[in-house]
């Protein structure tokens, strides 16, 4: 029987964890699980209400982080979580995604000699000004076993040095999460709160510290979201990050500059962060998704959504070479250009899902831990 710690940090984590977990607690002779929450996000709406939709246990362990500068945070997770790893003995400890949780627990494991499996290896966006950037390359480096999404991945990480043998390709364990809440998805009523019609929106989400802690960027991005908002209701969830930036800058939000929630003039609607069931099911209507995110262009792919990734470069070019992503940039002008183009084009397009995008790679994961 393996003892597995599976990290779960921030917001991107948890649809991650989840069916990796569920996966391991249907083989329970030969998996021993347990959650380790680091607190890096702790809000309701950006950690409790995932762990809900995602029917997860609370964590088994929870290190309280919270948010703080880089340093503080990572170096405040790895002194929390380094005696849990040594109370707890596992035979390995998987950490997924590229946040700060991901690379300071897989860093006090390989001090430790605890072995380290990473999900989602390899992804590259050659942008090492994006702090997932750095973790992802840094968690890489140190891990035991590392799990790929795609075979760029695995491009990616031979490149770099990393022996083939480490290597597995095993899909992507975050549309299992995505396949088997898709139809769970239909009991939110979301849509009917905001009055949105199937096919007749565009959602947003903008995170990424390039886009929105630079007036000058985040100002261009929202007054091409309200040239937009005029010929389509625009629902913006907003990131806590993301809404401290629009309120301290005083960005034009749709006429109202001091506030957001609930502003709606100028078409856009402003509102808190989603859950997951509430957030699939608008997205899964969407017309147009505009996003910073790189789960989002993943799961747009899937469900053959029209994405534009308002940044100058991905870490996931399989969404663009197979899937519905197009990299746009943070040029208002040529936002407003693809998002038009997008809104005009009625042609059904066909839709490719990425090799082992299949609901499965949990299985695999699982698989991979035992050999
Ligand atoms: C983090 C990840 C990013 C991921 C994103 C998803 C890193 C380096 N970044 O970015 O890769 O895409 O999560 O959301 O790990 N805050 C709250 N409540 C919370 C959490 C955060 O209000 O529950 C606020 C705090 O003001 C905090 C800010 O959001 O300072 C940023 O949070 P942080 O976890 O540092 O980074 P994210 O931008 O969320």
């Amino acid at each position: 029987m393996l003892k597995i710690l599976l990290i779960a940090g921030a917001r991107p984590n948890f649809m991650k964890v989840a069916p990796i977990y569920a996966e391991m607690r249907r083989r329970e002779a030969e998996f021993s699980p347990m959650i380790v929450h680091t607190g890096q996000h702790y809000d309701a709406a950006m950690s409790g209400a995932f762990f809900e939709d995602l029917k997860m246990p609370r964590a088994d362990v929870h290190l309280g982080v919270g948010s703080a500068s880089h340093a503080v945070q990572t170096a405040k997770i790895m002194t929390e979580f380094e005696p849990v790893v040594l109370r707890e003995e596992p035979d390995w400890v998987l950490v997924v995604g590229d946040v700060n949780s991901t690379i300071a627990c897989a860093l006090v494991c390989s001090k430790l000699g605890i072995k380290i499996a990473h999900v989602e290896a390899g992804l590259r966006s050659r942008d090492r000004t994006m702090p997932e950037e750095i973790n992802r390359i840094l968690t890489d480096a140190i891990s035991d076993l590392l799990l790929t999404t795609s075979q760029d991945a695995d491009e990616n990480l031979l490149a770099e040095g990393i022996p083939q043998e480490k290597i597995r390709f095993v899909g992507n364990v975050m549309i299992d999460s995505l396949r088997e809440h898709l139809e769970l998805s239909t009991s939110s009523n979301i849509r009917e709160d905001l009055k949105l019609t199937q096919g007749e929106y565009a959602v947003v989400t903008l995170h990424r510290p390039s886009n929105v802690d630079d007036k000058t960027t985040l100002s261009g991005i929202m007054n091409s979201l309200m040239e937009i908002a005029k010929d389509v209701p625009v629902v913006f969830p907003v990131h806590p990050r993301t809404r401290v930036k629009i309120d301290e800058f005083g960005v034009n939000a749709g006429g109202n500059p001091n506030g957001s929630e609930g502003v709606s003039s100028a078409g856009i609607t402003m509102i808190e962060p989603l859950g997951y069931l509430d957030f699939m099911r608008l997205y899964s209507g969407a017309k147009l998704v505009l996003t910073d995110s790189g789960g989002l262009q993943e799961e747009t792919t899937v469900l053959g959504i029209p994405c534009l990734t308002l940044r100058e470069n991905t870490e996931r070019p399989i969404t663009i070479e197979m899937g519905t992503n197009i990299l746009v940039g943070t040029n208002p002008e040529k936002i407003k250009a693809a998002a038009f183009a997008a809104l005009d084009d009625d042609s059904k397009h066909e839709t490719k899902i990425p090799p082992l995008w299949d609901g499965k790679a949990a299985g695999r994961i699982c698989d991979e831990l035992l050999r």
